[in-house]
């Protein structure tokens, strides 16, 4: 069977355990494993902005053997030019794996429905489930642990951080607060479905209408922008109720001693986040950065040899 990474839950805890695992094995010996040797390529399709993502991605890759292959999202139209089942057709008889960055989390379903190699989301309006391995990782490295550490999303919990938080840090055995005005937090059906993996794994997820309540204790701090990719429209009525959610010293101050404040960035200081806090010494949002590539790695040499693929040795 083909394994994919839609979303964060589409990992067991166990399996969520063993690619976290696999990540710090592979920081700590970058070249050693080579499930893409050949080089076998990786398409890499990106319908929004990046940085990041194509950048650890592509040196993520080429450090498993592999060859990234960059998509312009504009030239192949996918859904525009043609159809996602005949591009996800096209794409399979070329590469080893799928790597896209779009909109619609139904869209990426319809790609892995067709595709028959993996597909990894690299970011939907949903979900960003590779960012959260990455996150997941720098608490490990941090705080030594994740079952049972609190964490506290500060902003617009609606977005796609804020859903793959409840679900990957449930997943972990996490406590998982999210903050938001109303109207931005995750939905009812995105609690419940962190309430039943928590249920398994001794988790918790909590709204909280007061941002100071949710960071009193918290070991995690963590904030994304106030206006995600696509939402550029409402920036003026978001910046208007989001104010109160900023990421500053003086909220942090309510934290557990020796908590770690997250951003995934792009960061827009004075915004969701003060420069002192991001610039301080309690941030860690560089090595987050750093190890998307690690993380990535793991999630494709991970999802290779689940999918039966002959040189993905882990
Ligand atoms: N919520 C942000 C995440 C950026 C990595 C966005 O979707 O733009």
């Amino acid at each position: 069977m083909i394994r994919h990474f839609l979303r964060d839950d589409d990992l067991t805890p166990a399996e969520q355990a063993h690619v976290l695992d696999l990540a710090q094995a592979i920081k700590a010996e970058p070249f050693a494993r080579r499930p893409l040797a050949g080089p076998r390529s990786v398409a890499m399709i990106f319908d929004k902005p990046t940085l990041r993502t194509q950048v650890s991605f592509g040196a993520g890759i080429a450090e498993l053997g592999g060859s990234p292959m960059l998509v312009e999202g504009r030239l192949a139209g996918i859904g525009v030019r043609e159809s996602v089942e005949d591009v996800a057709r096209v794409l399979g008889r070329q590469v080893a794996v799928v790597v896209w960055r779009t909109f619609f989390q139904s869209d990426l379903d319809t790609m892995a429905a067709h595709v028959g190699v993996p597909v990894v989301n690299a970011l939907t309006d949903d979900f960003h489930p590779c960012q959260l391995i990455a996150d997941l990782l720098t608490v490990r490295e941090h705080l030594g642990r994740l079952a049972g550490v609190t964490v506290a999303f500060l902003g617009d919990g609606a977005c796609n951080m804020g859903n793959s938080w409840l679900l990957a840090g449930t997943t972990a055995g996490m406590h998982v607060r999210v903050s938001g005005p109303q109207g931005y937090v995750p939905s009812d059906a995105m609690f419940e479905r962190a309430g039943e993996i928590a249920a398994g794994t001794g988790g918790s997820a909590q709204a909280f209408a007061d941002p100071v309540e949710a960071v009193t204790g918290a070991d995690v701090v963590v904030t994304d922008t106030w206006i995600s990719m696509g939402k550029e429209a409402e920036e003026a009525e978001r910046i208007a109720v989001f104010g109160g959610y900023a990421l500053t010293s003086e909220l942090m101050a309510h934290a557990a001693p020796g908590a770690i404040a997250m951003h995934c960035l792009p960061a827009y200081r004075g915004k969701e986040i003060a420069a002192d806090v991001i610039d301080g010494p309690q941030s860690v949002v560089w090595d987050e950065a750093e190890n998307r590539r690690h993380a990535q790695k793991a999630v494709i040499a991970f999802l290779l040899a689940q999918s039966g693929s002959p040189e993905a040795g882990e």
